[in-house]
């Protein structure tokens, strides 16, 4: 059998190229990293709740017409996705003060903002994904003006859907992250929803408890981090009730 092309390795996923040219597989790693990978684990079934839930939010920004990376799951673990140039930029949407925000600006974390505030931040690991202005990126040429007026349009579309979709199922949508990247048709580019969309770049808080869903339950040492990611896939109905991401057949005597 021919081994396959690492095209990267990043801390959550490994990307392999695809079976077409401009196609790429996506593989979730149950790898889980917090403060710029300072902390580190192997959380087994993360990899697979990552998988399912970034489908379910990427099918669903595709069928309310906002453009996304995404093509089809191949398995438990992958994805295929169209390969994009991914903008240099992380794209944070906060609805509610919390993380960074929260300590940099002393707001107590859970006061809802008066309106939605995107921010950007450079990606460099080496810096630690420094905070910029769009001065920044204007001057130093990471995007164009027509690009930021099209990436500030997406975030806030993808922030109105998936808190939609959370409130919808009791889960208040704090703040994410998402990835942008450009993709080319014959003659025009244009810029789509990359990377993933999961509870590992989001904070999700339960509406009636106020318990964390996301990865601050492992930034912050608050329990199970697999059981955090399976109710919100319960939730979502994208896991049945009762079953376990890392499922293994059981012997039978
Ligand atoms: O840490 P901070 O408060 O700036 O994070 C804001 C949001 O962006 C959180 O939902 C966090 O999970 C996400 N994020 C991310 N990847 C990063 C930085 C932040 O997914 N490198």
């Amino acid at each position: 059998m021919a081994r396959r092309k690492k095209i990267y390795e990043g801390k959550a996923k490994t990307l392999y190229e695809g079976p077409e040219p401009g196609t790429i597989i996506q593989y979730f790693k149950d790898d889980a990293t917090a403060f710029n990978a300072e902390k580190k684990a192997v959380i087994e079934g993360k990899g697979v709740l990552n998988n399912m839930l970034s489908e379910y939010f990427m099918v669903g920004l595709t069928n309310i017409g906002v453009p996304t990376h995404f093509i089809k799951r191949l398995n438990m673990r992958e994805q295929l996705v169209r390969a994009v140039e991914i903008i240099p930029l992380e794209v944070i949407v906060r609805n509610y003060a919390a993380g960074t925000m929260a300590k940099r600006l002393g707001i107590d974390e859970g006061t809802q903002l008066p309106r939605p505030i995107v921010e950007y931040c450079l990606k460099d690991d080496k810096l630690g994904d420094p905070l910029v202005t769009e001065e920044h990126i204007a001057a130093f040429g990471w995007a164009s003006q027509q690009d930021m007026d099209d990436i500030l349009s997406l975030a806030l579309r993808v922030n109105d859907f998936l808190a939609g979709v959370m409130y919808g199922v009791g889960i208040k949508l704090i703040d994410f992250k998402i990835e942008i990247g450009r993709v080319y048709d014959g003659d025009f580019q244009r810029l789509i929803v990359a990377d993933e969309i999961s509870p590992d770049s989001c904070r999700l808080w339960d509406i009636a408890t106020g318990r964390k869903l996301d990865k601050d339950v492992f930034r912050r040492d608050l329990g199970s981090l697999t059981d955090a990611y399976t109710e919100v896939a319960t939730r979502l109905g994208v896991m049945p009730k009762g079953s376990t991401p890392m499922a293994r057949p059981k012997l039978i005597n």
